[in-house]
């Protein structure tokens, strides 16, 4: 059964350098030990460096994207052994970048997280909803549709499956959720997350979009928020460990 940890998950989309990222993974590992846990999930190209760079301290790594196959004619495709086999513990799926400009559905994220639970490699299920669609009064029709085909995975998951809460509208625009909002859609996934018969008190639920150095905090402390996917905010290492420390 998951314990409801408090993440702080880094997201570095397709930005680092080898140079660069040995500088940023230096100083993430060697951030002070805290309440929560620390991940970074990296490109895949980079996977072997977070794992030299962070093998044997708390910081864990992963991928942001992982193949719903197990091996085969897939090019381009990384498996979840794959992953596995560079040390990867988390692993994101159905980020809103990969829905809009991949056409995901919520059918084959929901693979790719079971493919990912299956090789022991703990899925970040990424939901959240357009400001079109918020402004139609959808936030949580589409976001409990989202989570509804994930279902399996998250009843398999017992817990461990971590949800990301991602407004698309606040994804590296500046603009973030308030607080009452974030707390608001995270009340609705975890009572949805119970009716799917998860196991919703030991999931994890983290909000993610333009998480600050200086919002965090305020967010973090929200009854339902259990921390944080940071994307803009984690390629900066002393930004990423002020968002941590929170
Ligand atoms: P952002 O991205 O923090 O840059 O808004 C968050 C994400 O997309 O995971």
């Amino acid at each position: 059964m998951g314990l409801r940890n408090r993440w702080v998950i880094g997201n570095w989309k397709m930005n680092g350098s080898l140079a660069g990222n040995a500088a940023l993974l230096g100083a993430v590992a060697a951030a002070p030990s805290g309440v929560g846990k620390l991940g970074v999930c990296v490109p895949f190209p980079y996977l072997g460096q977070a794992q030299s760079a962070l093998a044997g301290g708390a910081v864990v790594w992963g991928g942001q994207d992982v193949s719903e196959h197990a091996s085969g004619a897939y090019t381009g495709q990384v498996s979840a052994a794959m992953l596995v086999e560079f040390g990867a513990s988390l692993v994101l799926v159905g980020h809103s970048e990969r829905r809009q400009y991949n056409a995901e559905t919520s059918d084959l994220v929901a693979r790719k997280a079971s493919a990912a639970l299956n090789a022991g490699v703990t899925p970040v299920i990424c939901v959240g909803e357009t400001l079109a669609e918020r402004d139609a009064g959808r936030a949580e029709a589409v976001v409990g549709q989202q989570l509804q085909a994930c279902t399996d995975v998250l009843q398999r998951s017992q817990g461990a499956a971590i949800v990301a809460y991602e407004p698309v509208w606040a994804i590296g625009t500046g603009k973030t959720a308030t607080p009452a909002e974030a707390q608001a859609m995270h009340a609705f996934i975890r009572a949805t997350l119970r009716v799917l018969g998860a196991e919703a008190d030991a999931t994890s639920i983290l909000y993610g979009g333009s998480v600050k150095a200086g919002n965090a905090r305020e967010l973090f402390s929200q009854a339902d928020i259990d921390g944080g996917l940071i994307g803009g905010a984690s390629l900066v290492a002393t930004d990423f460990l002020a968002i941590a420390a929170a």
